[in-house]
């Protein structure tokens, strides 16, 4: 909405009533290009300057429902009854089936209808749809028993208005026109100083509307800001459709492995399937699979490509570790530090701590001779970046990696060990069919973003920083996300 036509309709409509109670009325709501916040922004600066005053008014009205709003069109469910009799009648059970219970019993009420011999028939030689009649009137002229009547069918609902009403304010007639623009021309000859011209310069500036980082992002800043300063590179994850082979033949994870199976992973219907590995490459995957290789025995089963081809949503980022594990061995294997963080998909049970997507963060080192004892080293020094120094590590099992540790920290509010990530040093039944020399290992560690996101910001319920029930004020009023690392 145009301020100087919202300026000259207010005030041609001041001018002639008192006050106005609807804006309606002066043609502000149906204006398609009217906004309510600029025109409540215009009425406050006049009302701030005392020209016109402001009440706010809450009230209750009564309006068509849709229901109500179909009799407009096609008339009270009685008189449709009534309409649709033919000289052969109709049964009252196929009558209450198309108009409703009480449709048979108003228009036999209003004697517009009979039964003869189990049918119903018109009895009156035409009718008044009145209901129709009273609907397409003033509704707050309507008799209060009647209105409730219309309530109880649902012909009429109650709606929440709120308005402003208002009214000539004491310096209405010495308004003027330009009260608050300041233009070059007004500084030049000084027509600034004329009487009611006032600048108000303890006026606080209009907020700029901006976006927001979602905490999950704040925190995902500082991730990468601890990885980036302990000199790992980003590795490219936007890709969440992988093939089975990258997330997890290239992993030495088996075929038959629950984790494939449709209770945990999404698997794409179009196109089904994807074939971005060379041939040599997923034969010694098939090898060191099905008959094992390099000092292994493998899993000792039937390894089809067709399993590997299928595409689904990558179930962790563990994916692109291995893509970038196998071109590095390709480009002439040198020691590297890669860390990722991004969107995983897995098809769980959901409750307030499982969502079926969230964040991993990933870290991967691969040097020549790397120990367990590096990445207990790695891991430590990452934590304790996080602000979390006391933490503990526990044995476990990885299809891809041996040994492997859970990792483990100590909550001080919670009072307990809480299991933070899972970690390992890569099986060479994995690494080796990649190329990457055998003297080389590769340790990795993964943990999700949204649980120490959740830690952060005291949050208890997954739904809280992800999904499509989470509050936008959430977003807006949340501070930026430190870790007070030592
Ligand atoms: N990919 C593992 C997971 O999904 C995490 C992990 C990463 C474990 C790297 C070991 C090494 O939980």
């Amino acid at each position: 909405m145009n301020k100087e036509i919202f300026n000259s309709k207010l005030f041609e409509k001041l001018d002639k009533d008192n006050s106005i109670e609807n804006s309606r009325e002066w043609g502000i709501e149906i204006d398609p290009t009217s906004n309510y916040n600029d025109i409540v922004g215009f009425l406050k600066s006049w009302e701030s300057l005392n020209t016109i005053q402001l009440e706010y008014i809450d009230s209750i009205q009564n309006c068509l429902s849709e229901v109500g709003k179909d009799v407009l069109i096609n008339g009270s469910p009685e008189a449709k009854l009534y309409n649709i009799l033919t000289a052969e009648g109709m049964s009252p059970a196929d009558a209450n089936k198309q108009f409703g219970a009480t449709a048979f019993g108003s228009a036999k009420n209003k004697g517009w209808i009979e039964v003869k011999q189990g049918k119903i028939v018109k009895k009156a030689e035409s009718i008044i749809d009145t209901v129709k009649q009273d609907l397409s009137g003033d509704l707050s002229k309507l008799d209060n028993k009647i209105l409730d009547q219309y309530k109880k069918s649902r012909f009429v609902e109650e709606k929440k208005m709120s308005y402003y009403r208002v009214s000539k304010g004491e310096q209405y007639n010495k308004r003027s026109k330009e009260l608050s623009d300041l233009t070059v021309e007004m500084l030049k000859d000084d027509s600034w100083e004329k009487e009611n011209y006032k600048v108000n310069i303890n006026a606080m500036g209009v907020v700029p509307e901006q976006g927001y980082r979602h905490p999950l992002n704040k925190v995902k800043n500082e991730f990468k800001q601890i990885f980036l300063d302990m000199g790992f590179e980003e590795m490219p994850t936007f890709n969440f459709v992988e093939n089975g082979f990258w997330n997890f033949d290239a992993l030495f994870q088996p075929q038959q492995h629950p984790a494939r199976e449709l209770q945990d992973t999404f698997f794409i219907k179009d196109p089904k399937t994807s074939h971005d590995f060379s041939d040599e490459y997923a034969e010694r995957v098939k090898q060191v699979h099905s008959v094992g290789g390099y000092g292994s025995l493998g899993w000792v089963y039937d390894w089809k490509l067709e399993e590997a081809e299928k595409n689904i949503l990558r179930t962790h980022t563990t994916a692109v570790s291995a893509r970038m594990l196998y071109k590095l061995a390709q480009n002439g294997f040198k020691p590297k530090k890669y860390f990722s963080i991004d969107r995983v998909f897995r098809n769980e049970t959901l409750d307030a701590t499982h969502l079926a997507e969230f964040h991993q963060v990933e870290g991967v080192i691969a040097d020549v001779d790397i120990s367990l004892g590096h990445l207990i080293g790695v891991i430590s020094e990452f934590f304790k970046r996080l602000g979390i120094d006391n933490i503990r590590f526990k044995p476990a099992f990885n299809p891809y990696t041996e040994p492997s540790m859970e990792i483990f920290g100590y909550h001080p509010m919670l009072k307990r060990w809480v299991e933070l990530g899972n970690s390992g040093i890569f099986r060479p039944e994995l690494l080796l069919p990649m190329g990457i020399p055998d003297n080389v290992r590769v340790a990795a560690w993964g943990l999700s973003l949204e649980r120490p996101t959740m830690i952060k910001y005291g949050l208890d319920n997954i739904r809280a920083i992800f999904g499509n029930s989470i509050n936008v004020n959430f977003i807006k009023n949340n501070p930026i996300c430190m870790f007070e690392s030592k």
